[in-house]
Formats: structure tokens, C-alpha cells, sequence
């Protein structure tokens, strides 16, 4: 026999050996097995060539199969929002299937705006569903990136600008995605606060402000919501791409933290092969092929092969590919089928939609509108009409249906009120537009005006971000000119923040609407009717003008000659206008329901075991209007002589408690010791110090009527 007979045959025993493995009796197919010995038992099965196949992208959105051990091509699918439509193999236009439609959940800022982690959890169980009833494995969300600027074109998508109200709602959401057997991937891990140049940009800050601001959320998402996958991010940190940045993905995010799961790249968001290699990336996507060409593809290959990476590197990398496959029973034979659009996944959506809506006025209780006493109603403004869910960019959605606000008022008031619609403004402007929405102004009861933003490139989108915080398409003329011929007008606008000074003070009732999903008509009529009391609160600050949010008041944005350094520090959002006493528009933590609520009795109640909390704030909280509601209750804690600078106050605690009318409920917030906590970047720990604290409590960081001293005994340090 030849040598080369005798390699062949040897080649073929071991292809037989492997085969006879492959059968279901082997440990890596079964689920009652250990996940870490299914997951070494299938790596030790595995090719050079598998291996690295395992590592990226074999066409946008899938990686490659490997039939002779029963491993499915995976199907990673944006996005936050719900199952994206399928995306052609090499380009990035739709697909064209009939198949890929998905039920619309409402924005993460709309969903943020809920405050409610319980809808956060049902959210993700829609999208955990859905993706599995499309054949997905891993899911392109939630984006926790925190609200730096107002301008950022993807605002919407994530959760506002409070660490704490982010993490919460993102674990909840990761918690329920993942129940339908697939991975949630976190993202953009970090910080990633602006579109402006972002696949380039680089960003500067303290070590303090990284722990204390942009971290925890990802921190929570990943300790408590046991998140399987977390995407890298464009942009740079010091330095280093965020796709392959040592510090942020090997210290931190698996040192630290202990992530066990899978890093894959944003799409195109790798550069570099050593950097990919050593830097803790495990998973490289992009957007163009070849795949080969990608960076943990063929470099990488041919880079062990001479011997340039320890292949314990290597291992260490598809392990955490397997062990996410495994962990979501990709495998296995019971994996959940999912479920699709289903009537509860509806009633989820309008659910979240209904609470996510934000009352920011309502002068005389012009809302709730009684149809029984209005005869004629006009609705104006194109984002009536306009169908929202299908853009955005990767968070867009191919609807199953869209209920846009016109419809949902027509379908909520049916024949007895009589619904004129015209459209008002448009881009490009019409002056005949503006005319005919007054005639109908003038003619009617009661004007809702349906405005705001939409996903147009510049507006609430991907790729780029807004010029200015401004209403486009004159809209600030029109609602002027709208509520002078009738000054009974609602203003609903859609999208993120807007600035309103030219006409707040006339309008009497405005609704913040954000992208409310499939569901937001039936939602919207829902709250303007009064079926639903509204309980939505702002999970960021509006502010009176552009000027005086904090990066744009310290001239920090967007960056000169690449770099991008966050002088604000720690005083994003409401931590910049309370400490520098800046009156925004409208704060954070901020709505109006049908009801009032009163707060009271607040006692301080220290735990006395270690089972309960270091501290809980007791008070009473009672519905004394006439209808039923629900009331977020927020929990600032102010430290009053700390060793280092803080912030005048921070969000540790809220709840969302529904009462009916005279109700009376003691609620209790536990507080842990983190909750006094901040960073101290020279030691390198997390500090609560004995010390003075105030706790305040009540229904928006600018409404908080309840404040009680409580004194820390003793200092303590954590990592
Ligand atoms: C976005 C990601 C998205 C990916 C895939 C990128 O441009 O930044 O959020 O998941 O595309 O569509």
C-alpha cells in the first residue's frame, strides 16, 4: 500500500469514525448532558476549517452549516423592535418572501417610556416567538446605548438616558426573548451615542464615566438578564475599535463581568485580524463578500496555520459560538416552535403601546375627549396616515398590518362623531395644504394635530444624525396657526424629542407618541378617549432648546478631527440640568394622567437581615382623582458631602403601581448598597460612603415631595 493509499484510507476511517459520532447518541446531541461537556464534545469534532467557518458570516445575516454533525446554519436576524423582514444573501435589499412578516412592537424609546419592566419582559417574549416561528437563532437586540444627545439618529431605538431605567427594561426584555430557545444580542457595545461618523469616530472619557453611566445597563444585561450575545460597536474608545477593543470586551465585558456568551461584530465593524483575534471578537458579520476574504476567515486561517495564534485562542472562540447554539437548544429536538403575530402578541403590542404614551399637558382636562359630546373632530397632520413600522434601517419591520392614528380614532369613534382628515403639512411644504387643514380647524369641535418626526434619513434613522431639534415641514407654523383657529387642539407628535417653545404655551393638550408599533392607532385612540389612563413618563429630558442639553451647551459634539470627548462627564440628561439648575422643557421622569396621586408617610426602613435590602423606602401613594390610573414611582438618592463630585441626584429605584380611585397603597423600594454607590476611578472601585444621603421620592425628577435624611454607618468598597 502507498503512503498516499494509506492517508486516504485513513482520512476515510476517520470521516466513518466521525459519522458514527454524529449520530444522535453522541454527548453533544444530548440535551440531558451537561452544556460544557456537549459543548467540548462537539469542538472536539470540529475541523480547522470548521472552526474558523463557525467564526463569521457566510452570508449577511447566517453562518455556515456543517451537515455531517447535524449543525444548522445559524440565522441571526435584526432586530429590537421585532423579526425583521429577510434580507437578500449578498445585498441589502428585501428578499421578496411572503413569508417574513412579523408583528411591529413600539420603539425601545416608547417602550422605555412605560417604565414598566414587566412589559419589557412581554416584549421580548413577542420577538423571542417570533423569532423562532421564522426560523431565527439569534435576535439583533435590544440597543441600550444611552441618550447623549438629543441629535443621535437612533434615539429611538433605545432606552433614554438613565443607566438604571435602560438596564432594567433591557434585562426584563433579554429575559423574555430568550425563554423562546434563542439568543438576545445586546447592543452597541459601548458607547456608541451618535451616528455622526460612526464607524470612525473615537471617544474619549473618564474611566468614571464609562463605569457610571455607559456600562450598567450592559453590565445588568449581561450579570442579571443572562444575555447570550453582545454586539460590538462602530465606533471607537480610546482608540481602539469597539469591535475588537481589549479593554471593553477581554477586561471588562468577560474578565469582570463573566461572559460566557458569544461578541460578534456591528456588520462591517472589524478591521483588523490580530486585533479580531486577541481582542475577545468571536463572531465577525459584515456586509460584503467574499466571506472568505473576512478577517477571522482566511487571515486568520492562514495566520494559525504559520503558527502566528495559539490555537487555545481559536478554541476559546467557537466555544462560545457552541455553547450559545447549545445553551438556545439549537440542537435539540423540543426547541420551542415560536409563535407568530398571535392575538396576544397584538394585545402586547397595543399594551406597551398604551403605556408607553407620554401626557405632557393637558390644560382644563381638555383630554380624555368625550365622543358623546363631540360632533365633529378634525385630524391633521400626515403622521396620521403614515405608516411608521417599516423604517428606521436594521430596526425596520415588514407589519403584518399598521394601525395609523387616523385609523384608530376612526375605527375607536365609529359613525357618531364626524372625522375629517387633512393633511397639513408635507415635505416639500404646500401653502393649499395649510389653507385646507385651517377651513377644517375652524369647522370642527376639536382638532387632534398627528405630527412629529419619521424615519427619513436625518430624522430618526440610522447612518445619520438630526441637523437640529427642530419640528420639519413647518409643523411649528401650522400648530400656531392651528390652535388660533381653534384653541381646541391636541398635539400628538410621533418620534423623538422635539423643541415646542413657539407654541407650547397656546396648545392645550399634548401627547407624546414616540413610534408606538402595528398597534399605535388602537393605542393613541385608546388614551385620547379615555379608555386607557395614560401612564407613560419620560425616560429622557426634553430640552427648551438645543443649546442647553449638556454635550451641546460644552460644545462636546460631535467631535473635532475624529474624536469625539464627552466633557460632560457623568451629567447626561437630567443629571446635567438638575446639578447645573438648567430648566428643561419638560424633565425626566415626567407625565400626566387622568388622575392625580399623593404622596405621603415616607419611612425610612433599614433591613435587619441579609436577606433583605440595605434599605426600603416605605410611603403611601393615593389615587385622589376620579379614575383609575397608574403611577410611576421614582426614587432619587443625593449624597450630601461625597468625596468626590456627584451629580445632584440619581435615578435607584421606581415602580409602577395602578390604584383605583381613593385607593391607598404602601409601596416599598428596596435600595442596595449600590444604590449609593458611585465609581472611584483611582481606586478602582465601587464606594458607598458613610455619609449623608437624601432620599427623594415622587412622580418626575423635578416632582419629588417626599425627601427623608438616612445616614450610611459604614463605608463600603466593591469591584
Ligand atoms: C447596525 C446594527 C444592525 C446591523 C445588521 C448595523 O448597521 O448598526 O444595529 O444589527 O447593521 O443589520
Amino acid at each position: 500500500m502507498t503512503l498516499n493509499t494509506a492517508s486516504r484510507l485513513g482520512v476515510a476511517l476517520l470521516a466513518l469514525a466521525l459519522n458514527v459520532c454524529a449520530e444522535p447518541t453522541a454527548i453533544y446531541m444530548d440535551p440531558q448532558q451537561p452544556l460544557e461537556q456537549r459543548v467540548a464534545d462537539l469542538l472536539g469534532r470540529l475541523t480547522l476549517e470548521e472552526k474558523i467557518a463557525q467564526l463569521h458570516g457566510d452570508s449577511k445575516f447566517t453562518t455556515a452549516a456543517i451537515p455531517r454533525l447535524g449543525i444548522p446554519r445559524r440565522w441571526l436576524s435584526d432586530g429590537p423592535h421585532g423579526v425583521r423582514e429577510d434580507i437578500g444573501p449578498d445585498t441589502w435589499n428585501a428578499s421578496g418572501h411572503t413569508d417574513d412578516f412579523a408583528t411591529a412592537m413600539p420603539a425601545g424609546i416608547c417602550l422605555a417610556a412605560t417604565w414598566n419592566p414587566e412589559l419589557g419582559h412581554a416584549e421580548g417574549q413577542v420577538i423571542g416567538q417570533e423569532a423562532r416561528a421564522r426560523g431565527k437563532d439569534i435576535m439583533l437586540g435590544p440597543g441600550v446605548n444611552i441618550l447623549r444627545t438629543p441629535l443621535c439618529g437612533r434615539n429611538f431605538e433605545y432606552l433614554g438616558e438613565d443607566p438604571l431605567l435602560s438596564g432594567r427594561m433591557a434585562t426584563g426584555y433579554v429575559r423574555g426573548a430568550q425563554a423562546a430557545d434563542i439568543a438576545s444580542c445586546v447592543k452597541h457595545f459601548a458607547a456608541n451615542n451618535q451616528e455622526y461618523q460612526r464607524g470612525t469616530i473615537n471617544v474619549e472619557m473618564d474611566e468614571r464615566t464609562l463605569r457610571e453611566i455607559y456600562l450598567p445597563a450592559f453590565k445588568m444585561v449581561v450579570q442579571e438578564g443572562r444575555v447570550w450575545s453582545v454586539m460590538g460597536a462602530y465606533n471607537q474608545l480610546r482608540g481602539e475599535h469597539c469591535c475588537h477593543n481589549d479593554y471593553l470586551l477581554n477586561h471588562i465585558l468577560k474578565g469582570e463581568w463573566g461572559f460566557q456568551g458569544l461578541v460578534m461584530s456591528d456588520w462591517a465593524g472589524v478591521h483588523d485580524t490580530r486585533q479580531a483575534v486577541r481582542n475577545g471578537l468571536d463572531l465577525e458579520m459584515g456586509t460584503d463578500g467574499p466571506y472568505d476574504d473576512f478577517y477571522l476567515a482566511r487571515p486568520y486561517r492562514e495566520g494559525l496555520q504559520h503558527g502566528d495564534y495559539p490555537l487555545a485562542g481559536l478554541d476559546e472562540k467557537v466555544r462560545r459560538n457552541l455553547r450559545v447554539m447549545l445553551a438556545t437548544h439549537v440542537l435539540d429536538a423540543n426547541r420551542k416552535p415560536g409563535s407568530l403575530n398571535t392575538a396576544a402578541h397584538q394585545k402586547t403590542a397595543e399594551q406597551v403601546a398604551a403605556e408607553g404614551l407620554v401626557l405632557l399637558k393637558n390644560r382644563d382636562q381638555l383630554l380624555p375627549l368625550d365622543p358623546q359630546k363631540i360632533v365633529s373632530l378634525a385630524v391633521i397632520g400626515e403622521n396620521a396616515v403614515r405608516l411608521q413600522a417599516h423604517g428606521g434601517e436594521s430596526s425596520e419591520i415588514k407589519a403584518f398590518y399598521e394601525v395609523a392614528p387616523l385609523s384608530g380614532i376612526l375605527q375607536r369613534v365609529g359613525s357618531s362623531v364626524n372625522v375629517t382628515f387633512s393633511e397639513g403639512y408635507r415635505k416639500g411644504g404646500d401653502t393649499n395644504l395649510v389653507e385646507r387643514a385651517l377651513a377644517a380647524a375652524r369647522q370642527a369641535d376639536v382638532v387632534v394635530f398627528i405630527g412629529g418626526l419619521n424615519h427619513d434619513k436625518g430624522f430618526d434613522c440610522e447612518g445619520a444624525d438630526r441637523p437640529n431639534l427642530e419640528l420639519p415641514y413647518g409643523q411649528n407654523e401650522l400648530i400656531q396657526k392651528l390652535v388660533a383657529a381653534n384653541p381646541r387642539t391636541v398635539v400628538v407628535l410621533e418620534g423623538t424629542m422635539v423643541t415646542m417653545d413657539t407654541w407650547l404655551d397656546q396648545v392645550p393638550a399634548v401627547v407624546q407618541a414616540w413610534y408606538p408599533g402595528m398597534e399605535g392607532g388602537n393605542a393613541l385612540a385608546a388614551v385620547l378617549f379615555g379608555d386607557v389612563n395614560p401612564s407613560g413618563k419620560l425616560p429622557c429630558t426634553f430640552p427648551r432648546r438645543l443649546l442647553d442639553s449638556p454635550a451641546h451647551a460644552l460644545g462636546a459634539y460631535p467631535g473635532t478631527n475624529g474624536t469625539v470627548t464627552y466633557t460632560e462627564g457623568l451629567l447626561v440628561g437630567y443629571r446635567w440640568f438638575d446639578t447645573q439648575h438648567v430648566e428643561p422643557l419638560f424633565p425626566f421622569g415626567y407625565g400626566l394622567s387622568y388622575t392625580q396621586f399623593k404622596y405621603s408617610n415616607l419611612k425610612l426602613v433599614p433591613g435587619t437581615n441579609a436577606e433583605q435590602p440595605l434599605l426600603s423606602a416605605e410611603f403611601d401613594l393615593t389615587n385622589t382623582g376620579q379614575r383609575p390610573g397608574a403611577e410611576v414611582v421614582e426614587l432619587y438618592v443625593h449624597q450630601r458631602h461625597p468625596s468626590l463630585a456627584r451629580p445632584e441626584q440619581e435615578l435607584k429605584g421606581f415602580q409602577k403601581v395602578g390604584l383605583n380611585p381613593g385607593e391607598t397603597r404602601r409601596v416599598s423600594v428596596p435600595l442596595d448598597r449600590t444604590a449609593f454607590a458611585f465609581y472611584d476611578d483611582r481606586q478602582h472601585h465601587w464606594r458607598a460612603e458613610a455619609d449623608e444621603f437624601e432620599i427623594r421620592v415622587g412622580g418626575s425628577s423635578r416632582d419629588l415631595p417626599l425627601k427623608q435624611r438616612y445616614q450610611l454607618p459604614v463605608t463600603q468598597t466593591f469591584p
